[in-house]
């Protein structure tokens, strides 16, 4: 046989596949404004860089003639690309090949690319569009599921491992995105364990796919996705701006970047920007901004629990995670969700060794009976734990209020920050001058002869005494009050020093996080 004829006929061979479920099914993707697996995977990677692998598996099953079906690639492109000069393992579901569904070899091919990238210590990319199990491959496509899922646990905190929803997203297909470390979601994907056919035969509930699992419900409501898109496009050039603050893996930092922003820069507005009056809102997302270099502060979970703030940034060129309290909503309490999204979120930095700055403004947790019967005291440990359990370097910025289980919680010197600063407007105390006056001075405001003027004057006695960081600055809890225009250049320079830490924690197999 000629050679030049196999070349000819593998050409062809290919061809076939990459038409992919054909035209139909690829102009019925487009028109719901939707890519293809090959286009989303040409817009992520560098140009020339991808290496396929797998594209002539074929299914096994010989259930319902499947094996004689044309099913190309198995419904997923996979394999081993570049995004901005640095490899990545990925794989992209076909939802033009049988809706993208899974199947045995469709999971198998995910499964060896998730081994690649354990191998190789590189991110682990997944752009989900599938309409779950593969109904016709039975059992056989749940093993494809267990398969994946294990991996994707084993890979917890070894290498990143980030998933884009980008079309249906069903079923047992939601658990090995929700194992990974972020999600991100266009408008019109869905996840759901059940679709809406099912809720409404099983609850009477009448409800569109996008107000069940729709991208602005698992942003905003659900909190299961971390970034929200506008289109494929737009969570594309989100996932390559997420990479570019994380490292390959759990034994490397993120990569440096020269950002040209000086450390020595003072940042005089700080100054008024943090009212001191409690009372006064403010926008904490501007506090850290100004800190961090150029002002670029990538938010991670924006729209949920919006009293917290998460996200990541660089400071004199090296990527740090940062924590606040957001006075705008809620005062800045710690509650249920916002205590679940800090401490993944600390997790995640420690586990990739990303230097933690805690910006702190926070009244405490919030009271009430919702608060209380939703576990607050489960969640709001998660907290404790995630910053006790980390080792990177920790700095805490106290910027406003910091009272009570919530000063210790928000990283302070006793859960092992590194370096505790605070502005000369912070209040740390055990509860804020109002309640605190009404509890000790209980008996002498009740029997006074004007108990409304002693209880102001009890208040004022207690704001002087204790509504500041010099009590704290006496113990040693905090390691320098500091003038906020040089919140930056402080900042900058305790992390330099920080760079060598060094910490051990006891050895076990694992520590049991309150979950
Ligand atoms: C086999 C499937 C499929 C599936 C879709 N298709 N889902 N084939 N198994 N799970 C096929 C369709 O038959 C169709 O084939 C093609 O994909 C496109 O699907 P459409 O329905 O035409 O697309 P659309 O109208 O956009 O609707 C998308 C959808 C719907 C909402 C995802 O297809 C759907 O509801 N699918 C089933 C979802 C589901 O229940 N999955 C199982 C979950 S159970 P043709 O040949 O007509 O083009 C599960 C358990 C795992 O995942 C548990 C693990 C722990």
């Amino acid at each position: 046989m000629d050679a030049h004829k196999l070349v000819e006929q593998l050409g062809e061979k290919k061809k076939q596949i990459y038409a992919q479920g054909g035209e139909k099914a690829i102009s019925k993707q487009h028109s719901k404004g939707r890519l293809t697996a090959r286009e989303r995977i040409d817009l992520l990677v560098d140009p020339g860089s991808f290496e396929e692998f797998d594209m002539f598996v074929k299914t096994r099953s010989t259930y319902f003639g499947l094996d004689k079906k044309n099913i190309p690639a198995d419904g997923v492109v996979t394999g081993l690309a570049t995004v901005n000069g640095r490899r990545i393992a990925l794989y992209a579901q076909d939802f033009t090949v049988v809706g993208g569904s899974l199947g045995e070899m469709h999971a198998l091919k995910i499964a060896k690319m998730q081994d690649m990238a354990m191998k190789l210590g590189i991110p682990f990319i997944g752009m989900n569009d599938s309409g779950g199990a593969r109904i016709q491959e039975g059992v056989d496509s749940l093993r494809g599921y267990g398969e994946i899922f294990i991996r994707n646990v084993r890979a917890s905190g070894v290498i990143p491992q980030i998933s884009l929803a980008m079309g249906p997203t069903a079923g047992g297909a939601v658990y090995s995105p929700a194992m990974m470390d972020f999600i991100i979601m266009t408008k019109h994907a869905m996840m759901y364990i059940t679709g809406p056919e099912v809720v409404k035969a099983v609850t009477g509930e009448v409800v569109s796919h996008e107000d069940l699992g729709g991208g602005l419900v698992h942003n905003q409501k659900s909190g299961v996705a971390h970034f929200l898109a506008e289109d494929d496009k737009e969570a594309i050039e989100k996932l390559k701006v997420l990479l570019s603050y994380l490292p390959d893996n759990y034994l490397q930092t993120p990569p440096f970047v020269e950002t040209g922003d000086s450390v020595e820069r003072e940042i005089p507005e700080l100054i008024d920007l943090v009212p001191a009056d409690p009372n006064k809102g403010y926008d904490v997302k501007e506090v850290i901004k100004s800190v961090l270099d150029n002002g670029e502060f990538f938010e991670v979970q924006e729209l949920y629990a919006r009293n917290a703030v998460v996200g990541f940034g660089r400071l004199g060129g090296n990527v740090v995670g940062v924590v606040a309290n957001q006075a705008r909503y809620l005062a800045g309490v710690l509650d249920i969700n916002s205590s679940d999204k800090i401490a993944r979120f600390v997790r995640f930095c420690d586990a990739f060794n990303i230097p933690l700055i805690t910006f702190v403004d926070t009244p405490g947790y919030l009271p009430g009976v919702a608060q209380e019967h939703g576990g607050v005291i489960r969640h709001g440990a998660k907290v404790l734990y995630a910053y006790s359990e980390a080792t990177v370097p920790k700095i805490t910025v106290i910027l406003r209020k910091s009272y009570g289980g919530a000063y210790i919680a928000m990283c302070s010197r006793h859960l092992g920050a590194d370096a505790v600063f605070a502005f000369p407007q912070a209040e740390i105390a055990v509860m804020g001058a109002e309640g605190a006056a009404n509890i000790i001075f209980r008996k002498e405001i009740k029997t006074a002869e004007d108990p409304d003027k002693l209880r102001a004057e009890k208040i004022e006695e207690y704001r002087k005494e204790f509504a500041n960081p010099y009590r704290a600055a006496e113990r040693g809890y905090i390691d320098d009050v500091i003038n906020p225009k040089d919140t930056r250049k402080i900042v900058a320079k305790t992390l330099n020093y920080l760079r060598s830490k060094s910490e051990s924690v006891p050895e076990k197999k694992h520590g049991n996080i309150p979950l």
